[in-house]
């Protein structure tokens, strides 16, 4: 689908990667794109402010359709608690998608409330703040990486935290050995493959250490072992997740709640029967 506000831009030659060569004065400045939707800053204090019990993402009676279309969400409830791994399956056009950009502002919904991390967000401007605090792993890869090298794409998300140069330098460095991506720095982004888009575009998500992360198809296009690399980091992390995803089984082993998106709402799927 095509992403609202996709910022991608034509690639350029790679030159002085800030990442790879030291000294740090050697560093220009992080790339100008301080709105795109994955990674806008979010240096100001920590607003997260509800209790250690209530939801840290709370929709009720959601209403949407796209212009022109049939509705696509008809009266959908949602919640994701703090440290919760959430698996969302349906079928292709069910609305996955729209739901994770419905969390980052990215689509409106014409009826209902969003609540996230305790605050209601019913305009635009009221989720300002999350990109950075969530990390959305955009489905197309092509939709998050914009730098003309890998160690910039990583780097972009973590400069616009406020990261020092050094803390930003490390971030990278460990971020692509988690992924198994060691010495990507200087690799040409537009010219990666698919699957290693994806590496690299999970990479973006994870450098920012968001506190909840929107996962849209992870191990997509993935071989075996690098999907079981994602996998295991997954698993590991403590933060919340929502993550969408065909592959059953592998949100059976990953996920503590399943559900399923079907006609316009949330159904729970039950995680006893999914392999039969
Ligand atoms: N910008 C748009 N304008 C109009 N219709 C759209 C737009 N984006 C998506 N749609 C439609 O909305 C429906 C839901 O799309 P969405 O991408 O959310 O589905 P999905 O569940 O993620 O599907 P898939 O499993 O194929 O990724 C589809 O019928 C799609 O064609
Ligand atoms: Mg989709």
């Amino acid at each position: 689908m095509t992403v609202p506000g996709n910022l991608h831009k034509t690639p350029t030659e790679p030159g002085d990667s800030p990442l790879t060569e030291p000294p740090e004065n050697s560093l220009p400045a992080p790339p100008a794109v301080a709105n795109h939707p994955a990674v806008q800053s979010s240096a100001q204090p920590d607003p997260v402010g509800c209790e250690p019990s209530s939801p840290l993402i709370r929709l009720e009676d959601i209403h949407f359709q796209y212009e022109g279309q049939p509705p696509l969400f008809q009266g959908l409830a949602f919640q994701l608690r703090a440290g919760e791994k959430l698996g969302i399956i349906g079928a292709n056009g069910s609305g996955k998608t729209t739901f994770l950009l419905m969390l980052m502002g990215l689509v409106q919904p014409q009826r209902g409330m969003i609540e996230i991390f305790g605050r209601v967000r019913s305009r635009p401007g009221d989720f300002d703040d999350l990109p950075g605090k969530i990390g959305l792993l955009f489905q197309d890869s092509d939709d998050q990486l914009f730098c003309p090298t890998v160690a910039e794409d990583v780097a972009f998300g973590p400069f616009n935290q406020g990261k020092s140069v050094v803390e930003v330098r490390q971030i990278v460095r460990r971020t692509l050995a988690e992924l198994g991506l060691e010495g990507w720095e200087n690799r040409i982004t537009y010219r990666l493959s698919g699957g290693e888009k994806r590496l690299v575009a999970l990479a973006t998500v994870l450098a920012m250490d968001p506190q909840v992360l929107l996962l849209d198809e992870p191990t997509a296009g993935l071989d075996p072992t690098a999907s079981a690399r994602v996998e295991s980091i997954l698993a590991s992390l403590p933060q919340a997740m929502i993550i969408v995803s065909h592959d059953r089984d592998f949100l059976e082993r990953l996920c503590h709640r399943i559900l399923i998106l079907r006609e316009g709402i949330f159904f729970p799927y039950p995680k006893q029967d999914a392999r039969s």
